[in-house]
């Protein structure tokens, strides 16, 4: 074999190596790519564990809601002062749809309805962001009665 041979036929190894070695890069970034789509999965599980209904929740709606939507007072017939009570909704039907806070009458009315006259508490100050998202979170782990 020639010398210059030899030197072409080294290139020829040098480049094949390469060409593995780009391979197995991309398919080690292929990997990664797949661990990155497992972290909202982890968000979810957070919420799955989030706010409690009898702790962050009913005092919220005590506070803000009762005196128009208790025992003494129904408005459309909802009442806010036990689980049952909020998951039983108006005489139209539920207010709270497990799961889908979007679509939940209870949130649209919380945060910005198209008109002040549907806006709750009516008549009163607006709930803070943390409370409206609180009974957002609460919503999309299902509304469960913990
Ligand atoms: C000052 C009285 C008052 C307070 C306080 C009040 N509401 Fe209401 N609420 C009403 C009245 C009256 C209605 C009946 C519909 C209307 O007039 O908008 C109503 C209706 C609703 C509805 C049903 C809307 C629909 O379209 O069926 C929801 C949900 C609701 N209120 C949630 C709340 C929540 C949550 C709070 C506390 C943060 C609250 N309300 C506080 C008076 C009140």
């Amino acid at each position: 074999m020639s010398n210059g041979v030899k030197i072409k036929l080294s290139l020829l190894m040098v480049l094949i190596a390469a060409v593995f070695g780009i391979v197995a890069c991309s398919e080690e970034r292929v990997a990664v790519a797949t661990v990155e789509e497992d972290v909202p999965l982890k968000v979810k599980f957070k919420i799955a564990e989030g706010p409690s209904y009898s702790q962050d929740i009913q005092p919220v709606f005590e506070q803000n809601c009762v005196s128009c939507h208790g025992e003494e007072n129904a408005e459309n017939g909802l009442k806010l002062d036990s689980y049952e009570h909020t998951m039983a909704g108006t005489r139209f039907g539920a207010v709270v749809i497990p799961g889908w806070p979007e679509a939940s009458t209870l949130v649209y009315v919380l945060r910005r309805p198209a008109s002040q006259e549907i806006a709750m508490p009516h008549q009163g100050k607006k709930l803070t962001p943390n409370r409206i998202k609180n009974i957002m979170y609460w919503i999309e782990s299902g509304a469960p009665n913990n």
